[in-house]
C-alpha cells in the first residue's frame, strides 16, 4: 500500500501553490516570523560629542552625547525592541584602561537609560578596541596583542558595566579565556545575576569597516586576523562556543550573520542556549548602498536578510535596521 500524501488524491504532482495563493495563506504557514521583541540596536555613545551627530559610514545612525542617549532608548522602548547594545567613544583613548571608566561614556550612558525606567534589556559591548590609541582589541606588546595581559582589564570593564546597570556583557575582544576572566570578576564583585553573552565566534571580516569608521577604531597597524576567526572555519567555531559555554557564557553570539548562516545553522545543531547573530555594519551599509541606488528594494531586501538569518537559526538579531524594521513590522 502507498502512504497518502497531503493534497496528492487529485493529482500525479503536488500542487504547492494552493498554499501561496493569497497573502493570508503564505502568513498562515509561514515557518520563520520577525519580532521587534527579538531585535537589538546598536547604539554610539560619544564622550565628546555635544549634540547627536551623524555617522557618515552609517547612515541614519548618530553618535549620541551621553545626555541624550535617552532619546535614542526611548525610540527602541516604543518600538518594541528587544535590546541596546551600546558602545563607547571615550573622551581620550590610552591603553585601553579607559575602558573600564565608571564616568566613561557606556556606564555613564547605562545609568541614564537605567534611571529612566526603560523596559528594554542594557547590553554592553566589551571591548578595548574604542579605547586604545592603536586600535587592537587588546594591550599590545611591540607588535603583537598580549592576551593574559588584557584580561583584567575586560574584566574591570565589565564589572564597571554591569555596576553601572548592564543586564548583558558582551564581550566582543576575541581573547581565549576573557569569559572566565569577566564571569569569576563579576562574580567577585557581586554581579552574580549579570548575564555573558560571548560574541564566541567573531570572524575576521571585511565587513565591520563602516563600524570602525563610527567608533574610531581600525587598528593603525596589522589586522585582527591573530585573534578573530578565520573565515573558511565553521568547526574551530563550534570548539570556541563550546569553550565560552564551558568558561561561563550564557548566550553566544556569531559574526557577521549573512555571510556564515552555515556557522549559524550548526551553532544551532549543537547548543541551546540563545544564540545571537549580528547583522554588521559592512552588511548594512552593502543594502543601504544598493537601496539608494535603485538597485535593491530596502524593505524586502532588509526583511529577507534579517528572516534568513532567523531561519538559519539566531534567536537574537542585532541590526542597524532594528528600528524601521519595527515600524514595517507594525504596519503589516
Ligand atoms: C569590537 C567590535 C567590532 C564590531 C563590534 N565590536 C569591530 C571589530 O572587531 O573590528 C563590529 C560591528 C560592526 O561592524 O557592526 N569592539
Amino acid at each position: 500500500m502507498t502512504a497518502v500524501t497531503a493534497g496528492a488524491a487529485q493529482s500525479a504532482f503536488r500542487r504547492f501553490h494552493r498554499l501561496r495563493r493569497t497573502a493570508a495563506l503564505r502568513r498562515l504557514v509561514q515557518e520563520t516570523r520577525l519580532d521587534p521583541a527579538a531585535l537589538v540596536l546598536p547604539v554610539f555613545v560619544h564622550a565628546r560629542a555635544s549634540a547627536p551627530e551623524p555617522i557618515p559610514s552609517l547612515p541614519g545612525h548618530l553618535r549620541w552625547p551621553v545626555d541624550r542617549v535617552g532619546d535614542i532608548a526611548g525610540q527602541a522602548v516604543a518600538a518594541g525592541i528587544g535590546g541596546v547594545l551600546l558602545f563607547g567613544l571615550p573622551d581620550q583613548k590610552d591603553d585601553g584602561r579607559a575602558a573600564a571608566d565608571p564616568l566613561g561614556p557606556v556606564p555613564a550612558a547605562l545609568r541614564a537609560i537605567r534611571g529612566s525606567g526603560a523596559e528594554i534589556a542594557l547590553i554592553a559591548d566589551v571591548c578595548l578596541c574604542e579605547y586604545t590609541t592603536h586600535g587592537h582589541c587588546g594591550v599590545v606588546r611591540g607588535s603583537e596583542v598580549d592576551n593574559d595581559a588584557t584580561l583584567p582589564l575586560l574584566a574591570e570593564a565589565a564589572v564597571t558595566y554591569a555596576a553601572a546597570g548592564a543586564d548583558i556583557v558582551a564581550p566582543s575582544d576575541m581573547m581565549d579565556g576573557r569569559v572566565r576572566a569577566i564571569r569569576d570578576a563579576l562574580d567577585r564583585a557581586g554581579h552574580a545575576e549579570t548575564a555573558i553573552l560571548s560574541y564566541a565566534a567573531k570572524y575576521a571580516s571585511a565587513f565591520y569597516g563602516p563600524f570602525r569608521e563610527a567608533a574610531e577604531c581600525a587598528p593603525s597597524f596589522g589586522d585582527r586576523s591573530g585573534y578573530q576567526l578565520d573565515p573558511p572555519n565553521v568547526r574551530e567555531a563550534l570548539v570556541e562556543i563550546e569553550a565560552d559555554l564551558a568558561e561561563g557564557a550564557d548566550a553566544v553570539m556569531l559574526k557577521p550573520a549573512g555571510p556564515y548562516l552555515d556557522v549559524i545553522a550548526a551553532a544551532r545543531a549543537r547548543t541551546d542556549v540563545p544564540i545571537a547573530a549580528y547583522q554588521v555594519s559592512g552588511e548594512h551599509a552593502a543594502i543601504s548602498a544598493a537601496a539608494d541606488r535603485g538597485w535593491l528594494d530596502r524593505r524586502r531586501a532588509v526583511l529577507e536578510t534579517l528572516t534568513g538569518i532567523r531561519r538559519a537559526g539566531a534567536d537574537i538579531v542585532i541590526t542597524y535596521f532594528a528600528l524601521e524594521v519595527a515600524e514595517w513590522l507594525r504596519q503589516r
